[in-house]
């Protein structure tokens, strides 16, 4: 249970600094190119993380699980069904009791308010796998996938098209951090809530216009229309996005070399055309892969700070 780095969760974007952020993603590509090679890297023998899904979940649960294994530790994967969380524990006493066997947790949940009393009461650093307000370990992936394609992202734009939420929150911090703009477009009633992701104005503009969003931009990216626990909206959701579909002609207003990125999962034919996201400016195989050497970077660093 030995940390030698001081207490550090990782709840929000906006938890790191972008000195921290340039670190991680040199790292990344270290322990990346060190997994193509077949080698070996385990600093986290004897760590273990626990995993707790109060949501479903492919990538994030296979990422963070392959990862740990591959640094050398272990992992305890648990669900509000099959655990005490779900029989109504108080999130505080789960947070003691887990953090006193564990090194690591991490966690997909509702509201980020749980995730934050979590991290209050827990010894041990705190990863945030997504909850309805923020994303923070896709944007990691997302943006260490621009910079392997086409270099830095400071002073670019991303045009993001769809729904205002946990993944668009978290552009925003990151443009504010790391110094690029973001071009939003979603349909009325369902803005970007730039309070809530604690931005200035100046790292983002909304457009009505989803194609005036993508004009000129270098990377084009989008997310479901019905995020996890707004499935009762479903169907009014399907009438309001049905004209933030990204298609070939977003992808042709924006800058020739525009990458396209989307977390996944992905429904084809609604958020996204298929010739756009199965097409040649796609990088959506890349970006989730990715997905497993950033949490790498980020869980050894939080246990163990910046190694040479
Ligand atoms: N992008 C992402 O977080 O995928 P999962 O829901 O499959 O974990
Ligand atoms: N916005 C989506 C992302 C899924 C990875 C959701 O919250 O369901």
């Amino acid at each position: 249970m030995q940390m030698t780095q001081a207490l550090k969760h990782y709840l929000k974007f906006s938890d790191l600094t972008a000195a921290e952020y340039a670190y991680l993603f040199e790292r990344t590509a270290l322990i990346k190119q060190k997994f193509k090679a077949y080698e070996k890297h385990q600093p986290l023998v004897d760590r273990t993380l626990a995993m707790i899904f109060e949501k479903a979940s492919t990538r994030t649960r296979v990422s963070f699980e392959a990862g740990m294994y591959q640094l050398g530790g272990s992992v305890v994967h648990l669900t509000t069904g099959d655990s005490q969380l779900g029989r109504a524990e108080p999130i505080e006493d789960s947070a003691r009791v887990i953090s006193r066997m564990v090194d690591l947790v991490m966690i997909r949940t509702y509201g980020q308010d749980k995730i934050e009393r979590f991290a209050k009461y827990s010894r041990v650093p705190v990863i945030n796998g997504l909850t309805n307000e923020y994303h923070p370990c896709q944007i990691l992936a997302d943006i260490f996938t621009y910079i392997e394609h086409r270099g830095s992202i400071a002073g670019k734009v991303v045009a993001w098209v769809g729904d205002g939420n946990n993944m668009a929150n978290t552009w925003l911090q990151a443009a504010e951090l790391l110094g690029f703009t973001v071009h939003v477009s979603t349909p009325s009633g369902y803005e970007i809530d730039p309070a809530l992701a604690g931005v200035h104005s100046s790292c983002y503009k909304v457009f009505k216009d989803p194609m005036q969003a993508c004009a000129g931009a270098d990377l084009v990216t989008t997310d479901v229309w019905t995020s996890m626990g707004y499935e009762a909206e479903n169907e009014a959701r399907k009438k309001a996005f049905a004209d933030w579909c990204v298609d070939a002609d977003m992808m042709r207003a924006a800058k020739p070399d525009a990458l396209f990125m989307h977390c996944l999962p992905a429904h084809r034919g609604e958020e996204v055309e298929a010739e756009v996201i199965d097409g040649p400016q796609s990088v959506v195989w890349d970006e989730a892969e990715n997905r497993l050497h950033v949490q790498k970077a980020l869980m050894e660093y939080l246990l163990l700070g910046a190694l040479k």
